[in-house]
């Protein structure tokens, strides 16, 4: 099988997720189809009894006070097993070191969104005990979750708060600096009622947009397989470019000393001329070396 969004999201085709993902509206596809016989069969993702046994690394438990991956401890496989039977969720994190095959269906789902090759990609595995979920929060990734085990309901509702958001958020908790400065605050603190819900069972995929609010809740102990990409904005492909043109000169690099407005007003009135000359595939040729066309 070749792997990527078409396998992944049979028998529905690329271009509805490719509109759904430039419209930051979710997708979901239901039922079982080769490629997650394919990926439901990676040894290690049998269980979550076959993942702790097998897991070489730590794992992330979430606290029960916010059930959430920013209310985390990290503990060992064996500790893990004793929290999720005390109700904890529990995250693995970076699961393609561990399982390469998934590394073809990162890189391959990377380059049919078009993302930079900037872009952090990675699979996590999340195992719900039965009664549990994560509370409503938004994420600055983009995630396909594949239902590998259990049943699992989303519920996810537009952001009225916030578009684009370049980090993620949990409801009730502390708005960071930079998001407030952008964001129409207060937060809300519990989800819009213009919210939908999406059931899903093994074999089920959804696709989570950037920057939507999501809560989940488990019906059943549930076992999930994340896509999840941590794509560059064109805010940080220009800041990085920037930086990489900057650095190479020596005022540039000189110690600040705000008092000095002079020395820095030469500097950006150099820069100022300069800039009329840039052109974004300039700027690109910094941060995404081998691409020559648009995707
Ligand atoms: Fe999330």
């Amino acid at each position: 099988m070749i792997p990527g969004l078409a396998a992944l999201v049979s028998p529905c085709v690329v271009a509805e997720v490719a509109r759904c993902f430039l419209r930051d509206e979710p997708f979901v596809v239901h039922g079982s189809r080769p490629s997650f016989v394919e990926l439901a069969s990676i040894p290690f993702l049998a269980s979550l009894e076959t993942l702790l046994g097998a897991w070489p690394d730590v794992v992330q438990a979430h606290l029960p006070d916010v059930a959430d991956e920013s209310h985390a401890v990290t503990v060992s496989p064996q500790d893990a097993r004793k929290l999720f039977a005390n109700g904890m969720g529990l995250l693995f994190d970076d699961v393609h070191r561990y399982a390469l095959q998934l590394v073809p269906w990162l890189d391959m789902i990377r380059s049919e969104l078009g993302l930079s090759a900037q872009t952090l990609q990675r699979c996590l595995v999340y195992a719900t005990p039965a009664g549990k979920g994560t509370a409503p929060h938004f994420d600055q990734n983009v995630n396909f979750v594949l239902q590998l085990h259990g049943q699992k309901t989303w519920r996810l509702a537009p952001n009225l708060h916030v578009a684009r958001p370049m980090t993620r958020h949990t409801m009730g908790q502390q708005v960071d600096a930079e998001l407030g400065s952008y964001a129409r605050m207060p937060m809300p603190d519990e989800l819009p009622v213009d919210r939908t819900e999406f059931l899903l069972e093994p074999g089920s995929l959804l696709f989570v947009p950037r920057g939507v609010w999501h809560s989940t809740h488990a019906s059943t102990d549930a076992l999930s397989l994340n896509f999840t990409f941590s794509a560059p904005t064109w805010l940080d492909l220009f800041t990085a470019a920037l930086r990489s043109r900057l650095v190479l000169s020596p005022e540039w690099r000189g110690t600040a000393v705000p008092l000095s407005v002079t020395t820095f007003e030469a500097l950006v009135s150099e820069l100022a001329e300069d800039s009329v000359g840039w052109s974004a595939a300039d700027i690109l040729a910094a941060t995404e070396p081998h691409m020559d066309s648009e995707p």
